[in-house]
């Protein structure tokens, strides 16, 4: 079976700058969960001073009519932490990026800095019993500083596999690469961990997407991260588009004789609610 996490109620809605009502971010992860998705994120703690749109994570938390053990929220340092606890979700998503210059964007610190403000929650986190995530961002190209070199993403990465985690997810941050460089990097990771604790997180900025998640399936990759209706971007990286959208990716899954457990056409109705609030015609290809 194929593991997606939906991020749609976080990374799809954090850069928007309306304010959405709960009530409609509530009704659409519902109706998301009821098409079969088991692993939602749904929350971030960070500061709602930099990302505004995510200062009611707690009160979805709370007000969630479904309680199920999949659900993750965004971690970026002990504060959040703490609001993390107070939600009631077991799966803690810390997050850190490749690029220096993306994460004093995204974070105010840089990579080191940021490293050793996560080690001692990640530990915690562990030790408490719940599920650990780490996003590292930027394993491709930075928005700030281009295309990063093979080496440092190298370097990088082992570094960041020595932090206690269940499961360490690629972002493509601004959605750039193609399988090509996907296969180069894979055949790094492989080095260094076991794949089943592996996702991919590709944007979509370049239409790349689904082509990307292919070649990692065929690479042995089991683990994606997608957003409904293909919703998404980081309010720090200009210019990145939505994620892999997940009714394509579990169209093509599926096509392919992979299992997902989603049901496609409930999950193609699901965002119809937010895209109508947001006044937004884009759709994936799959749902047009
Ligand atoms: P900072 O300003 O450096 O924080 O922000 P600070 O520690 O200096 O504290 C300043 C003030 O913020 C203090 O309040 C703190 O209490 C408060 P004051 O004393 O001035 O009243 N504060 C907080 N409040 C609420 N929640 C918190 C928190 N922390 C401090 N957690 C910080 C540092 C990390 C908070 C900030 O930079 C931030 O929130 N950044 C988040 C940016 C973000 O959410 N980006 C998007 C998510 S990452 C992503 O999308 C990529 C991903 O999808 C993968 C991919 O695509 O590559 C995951
Ligand atoms: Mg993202």
């Amino acid at each position: 079976m194929i593991r997606i996490v939906e991020v749609g109620p976080r990374d799809g809605l954090q850069s928007i700058k309306q304010p959405i009502p709960i009530s409609v971010k509530l009704d659409w992860i519902e109706k998301l969960i009821n098409s079969g998705l088991k692993e939602v994120e749904m929350a971030s703690f960070v500061s709602p001073k930099w990302v505004p749109q995510m200062a009611d994570s707690l009160e979805i938390c709370q007000r969630l009519k479904h309680k199920n053990s999949g659900f993750w929220g965004l971690v970026p340092n002990e504060k959040g932490y703490e609001s993390f606890l107070d939600s009631g979700l077991k799966q803690a998503a810390f997050f850190t990026a490749v690029s220096d210059e993306f994460n004093q964007k995204n974070v105010n610190r840089d990579f080191l800095s940021h490293l050793k403000e996560l080690e001692p929650l990640m530990q915690k986190a562990v030790a408490e019993g719940l599920r650990v995530r780490l996003y590292v961002s930027t394993v491709f190209d930075c928005p700030y500083s281009g295309s990063l070199p093979e080496k440092l993403v190298a370097k990088r990465l082992s570094e960041l596999v020595k932090l206690p985690f269940h499961d360490l997810s690629l972002g493509d941050t601004i959605g750039r690469a193609v399988p090509k460089r996907v296969r180069a990097l894979s055949r790094f990771i492989k080095s260094l961990m076991p794949l089943h604790q592996v996702s991919w997180h590709f944007h979509d900025t370049y239409g790349m997407a689904l082509a990307n998640c292919a070649q990692a399936l065929e690479l042995g990759f089991q683990r994606f991260d997608t957003s409904a209706s293909g919703l998404g971007g980081c309010p720090y990286a200009p210019g990145a588009s939505g994620n892999m959208a997940t009714e394509d990716l579990v169209f093509f899954l599926e096509g392919q004789g992979e299992r997902t457990g989603i049901d496609w056409a409930s999950l193609c109705s699901a965002s119809e609610g937010i895209n109508r609030f947001l006044n937004r015609n884009t759709r994936p290809k799959t749902v047009r």
